[in-house]
């Protein structure tokens, strides 16, 4: 089996957060798809171990945040290698509280959504949070930030626990 087959698969480049009481976390995904129209469903895939997978099964809500290509890898390293569990990562990051109220990050982001969660799916080492777009809204017109552009233009690489690491 060619694991570089699955490097075709396209994708785009997403901050997911969450909350648990009054704290505020989020990390890089790319795992993030629209799954039905009606009503608006989106499964992302998060590791188990990472901080934002135990705020979003706490708040039972996500909001996803769509990265612009000015998003630079200052920024995603402190969203994609770097966990809640150690720092701030929101202390420094210009975001919003959401109707819902749930934090938005909003900084390098081109438009936001906001899920309920309606189901969860034990994938072994990532959950698949299905939710249901309840707030939606498009911030500017900037260029959304591709997996693709990331690896060939920004270099960037993908940790352990992205489901698309490769040895
Ligand atoms: C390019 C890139 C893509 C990533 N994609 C995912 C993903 O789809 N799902 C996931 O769980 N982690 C993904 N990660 C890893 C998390 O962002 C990372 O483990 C993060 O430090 C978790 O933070 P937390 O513990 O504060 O929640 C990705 C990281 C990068 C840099």
């Amino acid at each position: 089996m060619d694991l570089n087959a699955f490097f075709k698969v396209g994708y785009g480049m997403y901050i997911i957060s969450s909350k648990m009481d009054e704290k505020y976390n989020g990390q890089i995904a790319n795992a993030v798809i629209q799954i039905s129209a009606e009503p608006p469903l989106f499964a992302v895939g998060i590791h188990k171990n990472n901080l934002t997978h135990k705020y979003i099964q706490n708040s039972e809500y996500f909001s996803v945040s769509i990265l612009s290509e000015e998003a630079n890898m200052k920024f995603i390293g402190k969203f994609g290698f770097k966990s809640g569990k150690n720092i701030d990562k929101f202390s420094d990051t210009e975001y919003i509280i959401s109707e819902m109220e749930i934090p938005v990050i909003t900084e390098n982001t081109v438009a936001y959504f906001v899920c309920q969660l309606v189901n969860t799916v034990d994938v072994g080492t990532h959950s698949m949070f299905i939710g249901r777009a309840v707030e939606a809204k498009i911030l500017n017109e900037k260029t959304p930030l591709t997996y693709k552009y990331y690896h060939e233009v920004l270099k960037g690489k993908s940790p352990k626990t992205a489901p698309t690491y490769k040895k």
